[in-house]
């Protein structure tokens, strides 16, 4: 029997005007992406941009529905439009903003479980690391350098 630990790392920004330009201009995508959200009943709106290495970037947001498990989070909606758009290119970056309609957040809004699943699938399909951006209506933006600081274990295709 053996004791393993194993640590993960995060780059803490106070406010998102302290991200480099491009970055920037990547977490103002996602907000705009997230005042599209289509959220009535959580009435919790969430954006993701995601950037490709081809430079392209691709948006998506949070689209809910009456059945609740039908509904869809924003950085699914995001990778998986990229992916279908363009199947082969690798993802480098993704931001995601989330805020609530009916309170201040102004914590971090980090990835739900299931899309770092569906994150980390792709960093194992491209054989490279996605940086991944998140902030909440205001205040502190968290970066982490690739999907495995956010999801120790998960699950692997190559198993399969
Ligand atoms: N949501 C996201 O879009 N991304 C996440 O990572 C967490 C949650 C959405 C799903 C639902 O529409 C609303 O936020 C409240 O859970």
């Amino acid at each position: 029997m053996k004791k393993i630990e194993f640590s993960a790392e995060y780059i803490e920004y106070d406010d998102k005007m302290d991200l480099s330009s491009s970055d920037k201009e990547l977490m103002s995508l996602a907000i705009e992406a997230r005042n599209r959200s289509y959220s009535p009943y959580s009435k919790f709106s969430v954006g993701a941009a995601v950037l490709l290495d081809n430079g392209k970037i691709v948006t998506g947001n949070n689209q809910e529905n009456a059945a609740y498990p039908s509904g869809m989070c924003a950085e699914r909606v995001a990778i998986w439009t990229a992916s279908a758009m363009y199947p082969n290119v690798k993802v480098v970056k993704l931001a995601l903003s989330g805020m609530s309609r009916l309170k201040l957040v102004n914590t971090p809004v980090s990835p739900c479980g299931a899309c770092r699943q569906v994150l980390s699938e792709y960093e194992s399909k491209q054989e490279s690391e996605i940086e991944i951006f998140f902030t909440g209506e205001e205040g502190k933006v968290i970066k982490t350098n690739s999907v495995k600081d956010l999801l120790p274990f998960s699950f692997d295709g190559s198993l399969i």
